[in-house]
């Protein structure tokens, strides 16, 4: 599906972002090993979730789903099945990561794909930890890449320095963990998103952190479960946070968002830019900070990003680079070379379709330079079927004269399906 965006004469209103992705997959895959009953409320809507609950159902989990509210009835530590079919995660590698943990200790097999990008993705970094605890895991292309094979086992606990920060395996050797003998211990090079840790700790399991270090003391005690309220994720929120600071007609509200410190980067880097942006009734919902953000029209000045700031917002990246383009002087994006291997190589797509509507940016190897201050025009784009390339472009096209062509524009349903609707919602043209 190709979508059409013109230039808007004004952005207003108020926005409510869908349930957090990355929270959503966490709540639905550890009430799966809990012992009974949780319901979820504002769970994430889209593909990338889809693919989470039936891999579940496969495994025989009970799961009931009524709009945003998912049922849950938890198989126990040892209650799943062998999936009677390869486990497809689509287009999600916190589907296939985390699931690869839970699978790790189970006493059967499993063959897990996804699609073209996700067996594309780099698997040894999730391989080799799971077999330092006893896993027997393989993967294609001499244990680099997707499909895996997973003959479960019985688990002994690890002490591992990850290489990268990386939410999606630290979670999937702490899931690991639930299962396995003795402590486990997990340092990262730089804190990533921390819900994993946070729902665990709730559901009654010996979880201490301490900055990037992470240990977990499984027990023998069945998990708890737990009913969660899904808050919005903040890396939807971005999209609107973003258009309401660089489109000069702007004053949007974004509701009801997830403003976890692991995750926040977006607003730090945003205040960074002077970009009028308020945080307003915060509050804790689910053992986590929701807020409401109000942002309007910014003059926006360069950055330089880098360091442990990037996986506090490794998703919004595009976006800023976006931000950039319209602010005074010049931004740069360090440290960031784990872009090259997300849903497509986000650096190199970002340079090209950002200069196909007359940005001045440069990529480089973990970042890219973007200097400020050109009128962006609109043009022929391709989403690289990455739903957040598809929303930075369409955010891109409210700010650019003239009308935007953008490609395989419904890959956005991976994580927003109502993104297009929203944006039509918030543009209000004379
Ligand atoms: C996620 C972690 C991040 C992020 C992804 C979601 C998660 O990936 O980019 O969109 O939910 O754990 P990495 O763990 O590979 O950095």
């Amino acid at each position: 599906m190709e979508r059409r965006v013109k230039g808007c004469a004004s952005l207003r209103g108020e926005v409510t972002p869908p349930g957090d992705k990355s929270i959503s997959h966490r709540a639905v895959i550890l009430n799966s090993i809990a012992q009974g009953r949780a319901r979820i409320e504002n769970f994430a809507p889209g593909a990338d979730l889809g693919a989470t609950v039936s891999c579940l159902r496969a495994l025989g989990v009970g799961i009931i789903e009524e709009g945003d509210m998912l049922t849950v009835s938890g198989a126990g530590r040892e209650g799943f099945r062998e999936p009677p079919d390869v486990l497809n995660a689509g287009n999600s590698a916190t589907t296939m990561r985390l699931l690869a943990g839970l699978l790790a200790a189970q006493p059967f097999l499993s063959l897990v794909t996804g699609d073209e990008s996700l067996r594309s993705r780099p698997m040894y970094r999730l391989i080799q930890p799971l077999r330092l605890m006893g896993a027997e895991i393989w993967g294609r292309g001499n244990d680099s890449l997707a499909p895996l094979a997973i003959k479960g086992n019985r688990l002994k606990g690890i002490d591992y320095r990850l290489p990268i920060a990386s939410a999606q395996i630290k979670s999937a050797i702490l899931i690991a963990a639930l299962f396995a003998q003795g402590t486990t211990t997990v340092e990262e090079p730089a804190p990533s998103r921390d819900h994993t840790e946070r729902l665990l700790r709730n559901m009654g399991v010996n979880v201490e952190s301490d900055g990037p270090r992470i240990v977990l003391i499984p027990n023998s005690s069945p998990l708890s479960p737990i009913d969660v309220h899904i808050p919005g994720d903040i890396s939807s929120a971005a999209y609107w946070l973003i258009a309401g600071a660089i489109h000069p007609n702007a004053h949007i509200k974004v509701m009801n968002t997830g403003i976890n410190p692991t995750r926040s980067g977006i607003i730090d880097v945003l205040l960074q830019m002077g970009a009028k942006l308020r945080v307003e009734r915060e509050r804790v919902v689910g053992g986590e900070p929701v807020a409401d953000l109000a942002v309007e029209s910014s003059d926006l000045v360069g950055t330089e990003i880098g360091g442990s700031l990037i996986p506090r917002l490794i998703d919004e990246i595009p976006l800023i680079a976006l931000a950039g383009a319209f602010a005074r002087g010049t931004t740069t994006i360090r440290d960031a070379q784990e872009l090259r291997v997300k849903e497509s190589d986000r650096i190199g797509a970002t340079v090209k379709e950002l200069s196909k509507l007359g940005a001045d940016i440069d990529g480089l190897p973990d970042g890219m330079v973007i200097r400020g201050g050109r009128k962006l025009q609109g043009g022929d784009c391709s989403s690289h079927q990455d739903h957040r390339l598809a929303m930075t472009l369409g955010i891109a096209a409210l700010v650019a004269q003239g009308e935007t062509v953008i490609h395989d524009a419904q890959v956005v349903e991976m994580s927003y399906p109502n993104f297009w609707q929203d944006l039509e919602r918030l543009t209000q043209r004379i």
